[in-house]
């Protein structure tokens, strides 16, 4: 008899007896591959539990772990809690496996066990990049192995404190037909080892790749599986890297830590403001200084601006790098009609310095102070970094953490800040020695004190 097949739309997990070019369920085309029909996974054999009343559960904090990477441990929200499922994602080449070794390095340090399953490197691979890490002494055991049973027989001879899992998408469970990396694998893979962190309180690190358009390879269901959801993301010409927490079941999901890879690994970036400023042109017309915020964070960034004739007439090129496309297209708009400029025939160019990518409305501000700089030629008074979000009127409106922002401007040694006149007291209240402060109310009036 012929087996049964079905077809899965290999972002959502949606069925269909046949094959479909678009997915009714996430939207997604050409998402369907066809799969044999298989048994479900057996249902998790976790300890019963009975209903308890509210007031009954007491409120113990959870255990927690320290990782040996302080910033490890902060992105996870205090450290690893014992039996968690932790998801890695990030582009190929991003430097996961990097930072996995590292931890494993830093753990095993610490009288405990780490047994790092690799499904795509061979062990010879991973020794040299070893060696390059510093990986020394330490009960850090490798495997070359990608039948998930297997790998999980060995973990339950070690006993590992942590189990390193490189990566979900190459590891396939003997049980099922379809091959390494298809829904149906990932999501039994994930099952078999979700159920085997469970049972024995041993957390585990899943790498995940994640596809061009920048979701997780596999399933969404993927997601939901797993405790804690962390990125790993960069600009592979640039040496930082930023990991950062999507979901997180015992913590909050603000935190980040920036990195830096370098020869030997990656190492903390201590002061990012500084990383991200050190090339900065002071003196140039189209520069400004941003207090941003990433995560719980605040971090200075440069912005630059580049306004020039369009060479061929026809449609000039508004490009960013770093930034909202549309919300950089509205603040050139207000900056027309509130300013007085016109950028027809004029080609716009917006960057974030050192490849960063900031997505939230307290940067308005200063990339429209850049535009009007390189604009009209003139430097922005050094020493000045900037915040505030524009609105379509014109209006500088108030944005989230001011405090936070202008000290670490002021920690940076910069002597003026620019920022919405309705932040000013929140700042004022604990006043910054040595800042001046100046709050704005309009576009114009931030222009017209600048320029
Ligand atoms: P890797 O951890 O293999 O990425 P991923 O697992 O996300 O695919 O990192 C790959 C890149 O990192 C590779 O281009 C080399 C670079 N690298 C360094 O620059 N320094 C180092 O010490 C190491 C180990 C890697
Ligand atoms: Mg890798």
């Amino acid at each position: 008899m012929k087996p049964k097949t079905v077809f899965i739309c290999q972002e959502c997990g949606r069925q269909s007896p046949k094959w479909l070019g678009r997915c009714s369920g996430c939207g997604g085309w050409s998402t369907f591959i066809e799969e044999k029909e298989e048994a479900p996974a057996a249902a998790l054999d976790l300890p019963e539990s009975d209903p308890v009343l509210f007031g009954d559960v007491r409120h113990t904090a959870k255990e927690r772990w320290s990782s040996g990477m302080e910033e490890l441990d902060t992105v996870l929200g205090g450290g690893i809690v014992p039996g968690s499922l932790i998801l890695i994602g990030g582009e190929p080449g991003i430097g996961k496996s990097t930072l996995l070794l590292q931890f494993s390095r830093d753990f095993s340090r610490r009288d405990n066990r780490v047994l790092y399953v690799s499904g795509e490197e061979s062990l010879e691979q991973i020794k040299l990049r070893g060696d390059r890490l510093g990986v020394g002494a330490g009960a850090l055991y490798l495997l070359a192995e990608t039948n998930c049973e297997r790998f999980l027989a060995h973990a339950d001879k070690i006993r590992p404190q942590v189990l390193v899992i490189d990566s979900i998408q190459t590891v396939f469970s003997a049980g099922l037909s379809s091959g390494p990396g298809s829904i149906s694998q990932v999501r039994d893979v994930t099952n078999q080892i979700f159920r085997f962190s469970k049972t024995r309180g041993i957390p585990a690190f899943l790498v995940g790749h994640i596809t061009k358009e920048g979701s997780l390879a596999g399933p969404k269901t993927l997601e939901h599986m797993v405790d804690v959801v962390l990125t790993f993301e960069g600009e592979r010409d640039h040496s930082h890297r930023v990991l950062r927490a999507l979901k997180n079941r015992f913590g909050p999901v603000s935190e980040l830590a920036i990195f830096e890879m370098t020869g030997s690994g990656l190492s903390v970036i201590p002061n990012p403001s500084a990383f991200f400023l050190k090339e900065r042109p002071e003196t140039e017309a189209g520069s400004s200084v941003v207090c941003t915020f990433k995560g719980s964070r605040p971090l200075l960034a440069e912005i630059q601006a580049l306004v020039s004739s369009t060479l061929f007439s026809g449609n000039p090129r508004r490009m960013t790098i770093g930034l909202d496309h549309f919300r950089a297209s509205m603040l050139l708009a207000v900056i027309e009609k509130k300013l007085g400029f016109s950028f027809a025939g004029q080609d716009v160019y917006l960057n974030v310095a050192g490849g960063l990518q900031i997505d939230e409305p307290g940067v308005d501000l200063a990339a429209a102070a850049a535009v009007v700089s390189s604009l009209g030629n003139k430097p922005i008074p050094v020493q000045t970094a900037i915040f505030g979000e524009i609105g379509l009127s014109g209006e500088i409106r108030s944005v989230n953490q001011p405090l936070l922002r202008a000290r670490e401007a002021a920690a940076m040694g910069f002597q003026s800040v620019i920022c919405p006149a309705g932040n000013v007291g929140q700042i004022r209240k604990e006043s910054i020695p040595g800042i001046d402060l100046k709050g704005v109310k309009s576009i114009k009036e931030a222009m017209d004190y600048m320029f």
